[in-house]
């Protein structure tokens, strides 16, 4: 396993982070049942991943209760990130809603600490920009919090350019979490300037495009999770039909550098200038083990060239 310094924190953490959303279960994913979550973590850091990241609302809280017990016995040996600012009345997909107003902040954390098992979260990050909050009073929580010993760095996700500036003008933020893919690319031209000049480490979600980069789909793939609910073009209509196409052609490279259309995927982000890791939702062994092998090796220039062709048209 390759590690990275994340921003300007002392945390060094692996290139391939752990994506727990998926092992969350309802009402976003299916997942494969708690053994075999737990199975998918213990294996992770088995194999060198020490990078965490889950969320209260992955699960509603399931996700952060099957994070801390697997990690319970290695607590010091690895770095737990969730997050905070998202909010949930019933346990449905519509009743979440963003709020990182100082109250909510101060309820949460106290929620993911006892769901974590935990004295500290390591990298505590706003999911969502909540544009009703000011960000000072969000930021100025999270000193507090920091101060208390509860939380070690501040991160952001999914915030843009202006709002990650907002942010700065309160306190140090190490991290952004945002989407990017060979399919999610829009953080390229403006984002990583800013985080490259404010020493902000980059933690990259969704890096197979929530499956979609792994090859394993056709255009006929009908989804049976939260993808088939048009949230966004990616996983239907014709913005699916064309992401098959290029998936179909990265597949091609993959088989020819001997590797798989996933392992070729993740490698592309963990190329990209200003990345830190590349966080990959797993739900069972096999997808670490096979996710592992994104690390340490590189395309032929050519192939590079290639997927570089597909991906920019
Ligand atoms: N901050 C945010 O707003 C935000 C949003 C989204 C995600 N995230 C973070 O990013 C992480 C990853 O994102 P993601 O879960 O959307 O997607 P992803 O990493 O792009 O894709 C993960 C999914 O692909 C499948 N998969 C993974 N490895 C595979 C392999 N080797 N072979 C075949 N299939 C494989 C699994 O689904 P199946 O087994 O069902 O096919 C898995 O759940 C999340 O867990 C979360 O930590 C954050």
């Amino acid at each position: 396993m390759e590690y990275r310094k994340l921003g300007s924190s002392d945390l060094k953490v692996s290139v391939i982070g752990y994506g727990a959303w998926g092992i969350g279960g309802a009402p976003f994913w299916n997942n494969e049942g708690h053994t075999k979550s737990l199975n998918s973590i213990k294996k992770a850091y088995d194999r060198g991943i020490n990078f965490f990241d889950t969320a209260p609302v992955y699960g509603f809280g399931h996700s952060e209760e099957l994070i801390g017990k697997a990690l319970k016995p290695v607590r010091d040996k690895v770095i737990l990130a969730t997050k905070c600012g998202l909010r949930w009345d019933k346990e449905a997909l519509g009743s979440i809603r963003k709020d990182a107003s100082r109250n909510s902040i101060l309820e949460e954390i106290d929620q993911s600490l006892k769901r974590l098992d935990t004295d500290v979260i390591d990298l505590y990050q706003v999911h969502w920009p909540d544009v009703e909050t000011e960000p000072k009073e969000t930021m100025e929580t999270l000193l507090e919090l920091q101060q208390k010993g509860k939380i070690r760095y501040i991160g952001v996700s999914n915030y843009s350019v202006e709002q990650i500036q907002d942010c700065l003008k309160f306190g140090k933020i190490v991290s952004l979490q945002p989407e990017f893919s060979l399919l999610a690319r829009d953080i390229q031209k403006d984002t990583v300037p800013v985080c490259l000049e404010n020493d902000i480490g980059i933690l990259a979600y969704s890096p197979l495009s929530s499956g979609v980069l792994t090859g394993k789909y056709d255009k006929n793939t009908k989804f049976e999770d939260w993808r088939s609910k048009g949230i966004i073009g990616t996983f239907t209509g014709e913005g699916f039909v064309r992401n098959i196409a290029k998936v179909d052609q990265l597949k091609e490279i993959a088989d020819k550098e001997g590797k798989t259309c996933a392992q070729t995927a993740v490698n592309w982000v963990l190329r990209q200038e200003g990345l830190t890791t590349a966080l990959v939702g797993v739900k069972n062994q096999d997808q670490v083990e096979e996710n592992l092998k994104a690390v340490g090796w590189e395309p032929s220039p050519e192939h590079c060239e290639k997927i570089e062709e597909i991906f920019t048209h």
